[in-house]
């Protein structure tokens, strides 16, 4: 390990990366890794995508898709550690000893546990109410100090904080508590409601796919919802210039519509193509890499293993000095 401070990111593996993930985390992600500032650790957090009740096959697919649509949009395994959560059984083992310190009342509060708990009434699972522990784990394990995430896992990186603090009262101190690394864009909203996020749960119109062709994006742009309630602005065009801006690194251009949407006289039949467009290039490259990536699952799956024994490692090591504080002998 290096002495730069040390940062930790996971994603699901339930389905498919969009826009929203890309540009309110694993963009920043990249950034991060080739700053040379910090010692970046990123992972397929599987475990996670664990509960909620996803087929056999469909897990294993996804986990594959999920790393390759990460190497594709710029992890590097020559400068990032790059694995997969179940490979690193540690998470799994500092969890049991965050569970025995967090307060059921704490987790209760979790809104991301009481959405899904709502949209799976059939599947209400121990693992589905014990995941920011399991979170907490991830990031306390390689002793993090820094998560870069959207807006929506906030609460969850809180709790992180809380379960550090509470080990540190309790043992010593030991742990030092994360802060959330946020982009400009930490909440992307659903482009056919922007008064919700862009989520995979809301479906594929609500998003816009890495992997979406030039079709599908000129398509999903053009029927994207703007500015509702009688010409108010509402969030639905601020939503596709914030995609604009992100995507484009123009400031005189994209001062210019800002400066059009403000005073009620953005063109959409303009802005739309151009968005699109500026879109398809920026994820053609993406693409294209994603494509020569699928040629060759061997060198995919050499990284992951690669990556899970240098996170060992670390993890193994944070293991044993929590045993000693805990008094596990
Ligand atoms: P998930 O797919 O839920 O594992 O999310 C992966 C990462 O993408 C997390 O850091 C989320 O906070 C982030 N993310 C998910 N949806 C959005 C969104 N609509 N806008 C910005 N960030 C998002
Ligand atoms: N809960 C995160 C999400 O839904 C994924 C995640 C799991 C994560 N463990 C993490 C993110 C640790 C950052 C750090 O997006």
């Amino acid at each position: 390990m290096n002495n730069h401070p040390t940062i930790f990111s996971g994603i699901k593996a339930t389905g498919k990366m969009h826009v929203g993930n890309y540009l309110g985390a694993i963009k920043n992600w990249v950034t991060l890794q080739n700053s040379g500032q910090y010692q970046t650790i990123y992972s397929v957090v599987d475990l996670h995508s664990l509960t909620i009740g996803i087929p056999k096959k469909e897990l294993s697919e996804n986990i594959m898709d999920m790393a390759m649509d990460l190497l594709a949009a710029g992890v590097d395994p020559e400068k990032s550690i790059f694995f997969i959560q179940s490979h690193v059984k540690e998470h799994a083992e500092l969890t049991w000893i965050l569970n025995c310190i967090l307060p059921v009342a704490e987790l209760e509060k979790m809104t991301q546990y009481k959405d899904k708990a709502k949209q799976h009434k059939d599947n209400i699972n121990m693992g589905l109410f014990d995941y920011p522990a399991l979170m907490a784990a991830d990031i306390l394990v390689y002793r993090a100090t820094a998560v870069p995430v959207g807006e929506d896992q906030e609460q969850h990186v809180e709790l992180a904080r809380k379960a550090a603090r509470k080990f540190n009262n309790r043992w010593g101190q030991y742990f030092e508590e994360p802060a959330t690394i946020r982009t400009k864009t930490p909440r992307l909203m659903a482009l056919n409601d922007p008064s919700k996020k862009m989520s995979k749960d809301l479906g594929p119109k609500s998003y816009i796919a890495m992997n979406d062709s030039p079709e599908e994006i000129k398509d999903k742009i053009s029927k994207a919802v703007t500015d509702t309630g009688g010409g108010k602005h509402g969030n639905g065009g601020k939503n596709l210039l914030d995609l604009f801006e992100m995507f484009v690194d123009d400031e005189q251009i994209t001062t210019k519509f800002r400066e059009d949407y403000k005073n009620g006289e953005l063109q959409y039949a303009k802005f739309k193509p151009m968005l699109a467009n500026v879109i398809i290039s920026a994820l053609k490259p993406i693409q294209e890499r994603r494509r020569e990536l699928e040629k060759n699952p061997d060198y995919v799956l050499e990284v992951l293993r690669a990556g899970a024994s240098r996170a060992r490692a670390i993890a193994a090591e944070t293991m044993k000095e929590v045993k000693e504080k805990v008094g596990l002998i």
